[in-house]
């Protein structure tokens, strides 16, 4: 298969290309340095730095995750415009370009999270649940998810994944929580009740290499393992697998002050269910939150 992926030198990107190119496939990763993408991602993975690089070479899949961080920074405007440019206008720039090719890919699988759905607090969410919040990044996914439905239109078929919190060990949250953790200064966050999707980076591989693989899914896709932990769950168990006290919480207030908008992302949360996953038939490696933080520890 010849696979373009957008964001492939990212944290999944970089997991999957390693991935694929076991498993014999050709793939293409956009990126705006794409003298780097041999480096990041495997010495046979090729870099563009524009979709029409590709011309009309055949294509069979493309894997959509190109995205400004969201979690680094205050959302100010101008933080705004380059989370919703490179999500949403790069998606619109890739469909409006697979419309202009006389071969298509079979397969669109496009990036989205779990904020899809807002701070639903307490409610239970599957794939089929109404989103509840309007906050940035719940219209930043569904502005998202929008422009990648438009490519259904060209007989594409596209697989949405609503993706939890990756627990890896080589980036993501969980390297940026380390540190404060390590040195006891860790803690919940608010009330610490807010419920916190997650998956393990090894089985956001193999749902979207099981997604690419199953010609019937389409549609959005709980990305997250079955059992969300809640915040104070989670500080406990990385306090313990680390063993540091984890008594300095931190106030909502002072995250509402010291971040603005974007403490939405810490204090809210979403009880999501991959339910669309589990009906199809695949089968996750991580349950269980605490051997997951283990196995991710264990390899850092
Ligand atoms: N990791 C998570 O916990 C998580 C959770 C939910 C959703 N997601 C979503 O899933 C996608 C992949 O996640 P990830 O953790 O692998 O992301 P990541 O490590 O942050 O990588 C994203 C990639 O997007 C590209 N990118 C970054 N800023 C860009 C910009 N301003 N314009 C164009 N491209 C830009 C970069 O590629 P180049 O530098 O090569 O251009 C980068 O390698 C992201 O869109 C993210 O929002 C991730």
């Amino acid at each position: 298969m010849h696979i373009l992926l957008t964001g492939g030198t990212g944290l999944i990107g970089r997991r999957l290309c390693r991935h694929w190119s076991l498993a014999g496939h050709r793939l293409t990763v956009l990126s705006r340095r794409p003298e780097r993408v041999a480096a990041l991602c495997g010495e046979s993975v090729r870099g563009i730095a524009g979709f029409d690089e590709l011309a009309d070479e055949p294509l069979d899949a493309v894997v959509n995750l190109a995205g400004e961080p969201i979690a680094e920074r205050p959302w100010t405007p101008r933080r705004k415009a380059l989370l919703w440019d490179s999500r949403v206008r790069l998606t619109e720039r890739l469909v409006e370009w697979l419309e202009t090719r006389a071969q298509r890919p079979a397969v669109l699988i496009s990036g989205s999270a779990v904020g899809w759905y807002g701070d639903a607090g307490e409610r239970p969410l599957d794939e089929s649940s109404a989103a509840a919040g309007e906050d940035f990044a719940s219209e930043l996914c569904l502005a998202w998810e929008q422009i990648a439905v438009e490519a259904e239109a060209l007989g594409i078929r596209v697989v949405r994944l609503r993706t939890g919190l990756v627990l890896a060990p080589e980036g993501g949250f969980l390297k940026r929580m380390l540190p404060a953790f390590r040195a006891g200064l860790g803690g919940k966050l608010g009330s610490g009740r807010q419920w916190m999707p997650w998956v393990h980076i090894e089985d956001i591989v193999g749902l979207i290499d099981f997604l690419l693989h199953q010609p019937a899914a389409s549609g959005p896709y709980n990305a997250c393992a079955p059992q969300p932990v809640r915040n104070r769950d989670f500080t406990q168990a990385l306090g313990q697998a680390l063993h540091r006290p984890t008594l300095l919480g931190v106030p909502a207030f002072a995250l509402r002050m010291l971040l603005g908008e974007l403490a939405v992302l810490l204090l809210g949360g979403q009880r999501v269910h991959p339910k669309r996953l589990l009906e199809a038939g695949f089968v996750f490696r991580y349950n269980d939150f605490p051997a997951a933080l283990a196995d991710v520890l264990r390899h850092r």
